[in-house]
């Protein structure tokens, strides 16, 4: 969508090019062969293979992870040297799991692995390099190590490092939990990981990449995407969600919430709408199935029925908006299912783990491909050109002059004098 905006004097001087892109939709800024999102047919693949194959052939992740650095799927002695290289990541040095130890437990999980990822900036002066796919695997796993630390530091337990093992999920969940972990919680935790590990340029990506077309290394350029991935319109939504479902609390709310909360335009349905999908998101149904293979009990299942019935209504009401569930919708519950904490933005650091494999493709490829520095612009609609007060003749400028009256003692309400237009200049 693109708009046109019109203001004072400068318009007439304004070329006709000046028009702004809202939230930069529709707007390519890059080349890539990383992953291709159909949005009317609600297609997902990268660098060619249909996530949906790619889950039902029973992928490790980190045969997908080589996929998004090497440009081809791995041999099994490359998939060996990979993971190798994953695993030199998880030994982060103790000053940065101690930057972590610093925060209070009540710490958002997605701002600890900002923190983590700050302190290994800092701890490697030159940052990574944008050509070598083996240290962007350790980078990965660092964010696994740095991950689990954070997740126990919020859980109130002591840290601990993964340790090798016949997989990423394996080692993370060992990490993360004091117990062997179940089959079915590796295997739904490695789906995850798949599922969530790239979506061509969404705000993460692009933050990131605007970070890195500086120049500056790849640590900083994760941290940009964490922040852009934080809030809750992109991985932060995983959060709302899950507040959602329990707001509702029972299947029979539903159409009472819905009507109350959506259709008054009082809120959004989190973990429906999407800029690029105008139906159904294939990691929707993919996680879907998974909630459903983790054979929820308890608060996590009496949840999961409202999901279903909350969905139902949802596309009965805003399907023919195009607006349909999206990844976030049913992630929060494979989470929930695993036995992580639904607190903490926790369920959001567990998308970022996933997100950063597609993060540092997106970046190296960018780099090493097509660089150049991300500069767009901006079209100006302020004041004309004016002279500058010097201070000891400045007016203080407040839009509401009654506001401002109604706060001052009446003694002193009379020396208000309006001076100028528009605005309401006074002095004081
Ligand atoms: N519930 C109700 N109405 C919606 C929703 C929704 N979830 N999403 C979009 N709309 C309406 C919106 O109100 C607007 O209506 P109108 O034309 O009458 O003003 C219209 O659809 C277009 O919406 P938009 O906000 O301009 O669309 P966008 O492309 O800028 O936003 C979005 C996409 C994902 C931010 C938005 O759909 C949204 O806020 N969804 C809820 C948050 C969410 O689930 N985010 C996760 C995104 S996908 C996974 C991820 O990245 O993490």
């Amino acid at each position: 969508m693109h708009k046109e905006i019109e203001s004072g004097g400068w318009t007439a001087e304004r070329n006709a090019a000046e028009v702004v892109s809202s939230g930069l939709e529709d707007v390519y800024i890059e080349w890539t062969r990383l992953t291709h999102v159909d949005g009317d047919r609600g297609e997902l693949t990268y660098s060619g293979y249909a996530v949906e194959d790619i889950l039902g052939k029973g992928a490790l992740a980190e045969e997908v992870m080589y996929l998004f650095l090497h440009g081809e799927l791995p041999s099994a002695g490359e998939l060996r040297r990979f993971r190798g290289y994953i695993e030199e990541g998880y030994e982060i040095p103790d000053q940065v799991v101690a930057t972590i130890g610093l925060a209070p437990r009540s710490a958002s999980v997605v701002a600890l692995q900002m923190q983590g990822m700050s302190a290994l900036s800092a701890f490697s002066p030159g940052g990574q390099r944008y050509d070598d796919p083996d240290s962007a695997a350790r980078l990965i796993g660092q964010m696994v190590a740095i991950t689990s630390v954070s997740l126990r530091h919020v859980m109130g337990k002591k840290s601990r490092l993964p340790l090798p093992s016949d997989s990423v999920s394996r080692s993370f969940l060992g990490a993360v939990f004091d117990v062997e972990p179940e089959e079915k919680k590796v295997d739904a935790l490695n789906a995850a990981l798949i599922l969530y590990m790239d979506h061509e340029v969404p705000a993460s990506t692009t933050a990131g990449l605007v970070a890195v077309s500086t120049l500056a290394d790849l640590y900083s350029g994760v941290v940009a995407a964490l922040a852009a991935l934080k809030g809750p319109m992109h991985g932060g939504a995983v959060e709302e969600v899950i507040k959602q479902f329990r707001d509702i609390g029972d299947p029979s709310r539903v159409d009472e919430w819905f009507a109350e909360n959506v259709l008054n335009k009082k809120k959004k349905l989190m973990g429906f709408g999407h800029r690029v999908y105008k139906t159904y998101d294939p990691r929707a149904k993919a996680f879907k199935a998974l909630a459903s293979s983790l054979d929820l009990s308890g608060g996590s299942a009496a949840l999961f029925d409202v999901a279903k019935a909350l969905e139902e209504v949802g596309i009965y009401a805003l399907g023919q908006k195009g607006i349909y569930p999206n990844a976030d919708y049913y992630s929060g519950l494979v989470y929930m299912g695993i036995g992580f904490p639904p607190s903490n933005d926790a369920y959001t650091g567990l998308f970022a783990m996933s997100r950063v494999t597609g993060w540092i493709a997106h970046f190296l490829e960018y780099v090493e491909e097509q660089h150049r520095l991300i500069r767009p612009r901006a079209v100006y609609v302020g004041p004309d050109r004016r002279e500058f007060p010097p201070l000891f003749e400045r007016r203080r400028v407040v839009a509401e002059l009654p506001q401002l009256r109604s706060r001052m003692p009446s003694s002193q309400a009379g020396i208000l004098e309006v001076k100028g237009g528009g605005w309401g200049r006074l002095r004081i």
